[in-house]
């Protein structure tokens, strides 16, 4: 079995020395990558800037930094994925016109404009084939479930790994996490806190059940 995963933020540039991110360390998805490398599986690895060493043995990594390249590495091996994780926090918006020099401070407040980056979940959700499973994460501040439910139906996942963030010592950044994994079938999991390491190993449990 082949399995894709995605981990870390993505970095948006503003100018050549900013860029907008999130708090995204690659744990959870580094640790969902190892513990499927040490099931046996050939995994693919596919991350934004992170200071986390790849586990060993991965079958491919490929190291990005924006949406963009995110969207088009994970284009590019989906299609050869049994199994396709995403865990990374891939940002929602980017700066329409980032600066070639570096920005020069002015008087008063600056406004910068924001445009979409490509949702890459939807774009594999709609490229999905039979056979091919793909699961998703949602992270939440509120309304978990509701908020879960209805991003693994648009986004046609298989599973979704619903993550309450917010809450110290848990989702970003942490060492532990905890999670409740909603199937397309309706049954839900509750897969209660612990180390990113053991969730990521009863994570993979879950989503291959069969
Ligand atoms: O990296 P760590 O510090 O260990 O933290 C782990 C985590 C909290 C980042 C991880 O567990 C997690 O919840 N990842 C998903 C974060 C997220 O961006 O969620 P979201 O609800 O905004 O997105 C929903 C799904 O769509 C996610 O699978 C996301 O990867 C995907 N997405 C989102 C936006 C986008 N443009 N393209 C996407 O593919």
């Amino acid at each position: 079995m082949k399995i894709l995963v995605n981990a870390g933020p993505t970095r948006e540039k503003i100018d050549p020395v900013r860029f907008i991110s999130n708090h995204s360390s690659g744990k959870m998805g580094y640790a969902i990558a190892e513990a499927a490398i040490l099931m046996g599986y050939e995994v693919t690895l596919v991350s934004g800037p992170v200071s986390i060493s790849a586990p060993e043995n991965l079958h491919k990594f490929i190291s990005i930094e924006s949406a963009a390249e995110m969207a088009e590495a994970m284009k590019k091996e989906f299609f050869n994925a049994d199994l396709t994780i995403l865990c990374a926090a891939v940002a929602d918006y980017r700066p329409a016109r980032p600066e070639k020099q570096k920005m020069k401070k002015k008087e008063g407040n600056l406004f910068l404009e924001l445009e979409r980056t490509e949702d890459i979940a939807l774009s594999l959700g709609s490229r999905k084939k039979a056979g091919q499973l793909l699961a998703g994460f949602a992270a939440e501040t509120n309304d978990l479930e509701a908020n879960a439910l209805t991003k693994m139906r648009k986004k046609n996942f298989d599973f979704i790994a619903a993550n309450a963030v917010g809450i110290p010592g848990r989702g970003f950044g942490a060492e532990e996490n905890a999670i409740t994994l909603y199937k397309a079938d309706g049954t839900k999991k509750e897969l209660t806190l612990k180390s990113k390491k053991e969730l990521a190993k009863e994570l993979l449990e879950e989503l291959l059940k069969r």
